[in-house]
């Protein structure tokens, strides 16, 4: 039997992994050697319009819809609910399509009943689609992703990208819990953030490149791939930089390739309220299993302790304002778009 489109992603994901070019190495951050804090000081809580979060890493959305993602989805609830963290689920309009795999998705509430979870649907979804993948998983926040460019790849992909906006705003009019506008791995830039932002989305998660490449997973499953487009859109440090710049600090998520405590930061530093990852939980959870996630996510809230007392930073909303410098190609990027 053909393995689901679902269970693909997972593998091509984890074989093809992350290029790490998120362009977050060219934040510099400026020692502090009086930093005027300690350890027990420092706050990891945060927040997305009015959800509190107390940790300032989320799993991205990743996965459902198919008999063997339920497994996954149940263990990364486990590790949300025991180290604190917000998850998304994965796409849910194959169980929008198809009660019977609702369970896949249902199973993150039943495992984290008190947790703070995002729905997910793309935008093609209808206002009333939009209600059912909420209440499906009582959800505190609905995300909508976008992914032209993996649609276009995708042999069964969609073709018409009509009317995506006017459909989010619909959805950001009628839905009762708040709307994050997601890219999957191509970034959210300024043009498009002014849109979002004119049709009143709250918050955006600016889904950089330099992680997950959806470009070369839908090009591994066609037959003749279209790898020139495998290089196709902008680091996370440039998206967040433009999105941020409409947006303002706070009011943007930070995704696309953060794998370590250091990506967080710098991320927050930028002006993220919180950084998502998605492929590096899914490839510790799927290689080492559920403890060494959870181990991992200890390991990130210790090094985003430490960073954070170094800069003298005792809250996330601190770090927005720490002193940084931007170099390499994040800094031409913005001098070429007037970005300051
Ligand atoms: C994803 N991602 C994703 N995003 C989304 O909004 N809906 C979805 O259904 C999926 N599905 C999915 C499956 C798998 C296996 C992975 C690894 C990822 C995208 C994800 O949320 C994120 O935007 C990108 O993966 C970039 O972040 P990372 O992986 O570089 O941290």
């Amino acid at each position: 039997m053909r393995m689901s489109r679902k269970m693909e992603h997972v593998r091509h994901a984890l074989e093809i992994g992350q290029d790490g070019r998120t362009g977050l190495a060219d934040i510099k951050l400026v020692h502090n050697c009086l930093p005027g804090a300690s350890t027990d000081s420092i706050a990891l809580t945060t927040r997305i319009g009015d959800l509190i979060m107390s940790s300032p890493i989320f799993i991205n959305a990743m996965t459902g819809g198919a008999q063997e993602t339920e497994a996954i989805n149940r263990e990364l609830a486990v590790i949300a609910r025991e180290k604190g963290m917000a998850m998304a689920v994965g796409s849910q309009m194959s169980a929008i399509k198809n009660s019977e795999v609702a369970s896949s998705y249902r199973i993150v509430r039943k495992v984290n009943p008190s947790g703070i979870v995002f729905a997910n649907l793309g935008s093609e979804a209808t206002v009333e689609q939009t209600e059912r993948a909420v209440e499906m998983i009582e959800a505190n926040a609905l995300q909508i992703h976008l992914n032209v460019m993996q649609e276009l790849i995708m042999p069964e992909g969609d073709r018409d990208f009509r009317r995506m906006l006017d459909r989010i705003a619909a959805i950001v009019d009628r839905l009762n819990v708040p709307v994050i506008v997601k890219e999957v791995g191509f970034g959210i830039m300024a043009e498009g953030a002014a849109k979002l932002k004119s049709v009143g989305v709250p918050v955006v998660d600016v889904g950089g490149s330099g992680g997950t490449n959806f470009a070369a997973i839908e090009n591994a499953r066609r037959d003749i791939p279209l790898d020139w487009l495998n290089d196709w859109g902008h680091s996370t440090s440039c998206a967040l930089i433009e999105s941020v710049s409409v947006y303002g600090r706070g009011q943007v998520l930070a995704s696309g390739g953060i794998q370590t405590s250091l990506d967080v930061i710098r991320a927050l530093s930028l002006g993220a309220a919180a950084a998502g990852m998605a492929g590096a939980f899914l490839r510790v959870l799927m290689q080492d299993g559920t403890e060494a996630a959870m181990k991992r996510a200890d390991e990130l809230h210790d090094g985003l302790r430490i960073i954070m007392t170094a800069l003298g930073a005792h809250t996330i909303a601190d770090l927005w304002t720490v002193p940084l410098v931007i170099g390499g190609e994040t800094a031409a990027w913005c001098a070429a778009r007037g970005i300051n």
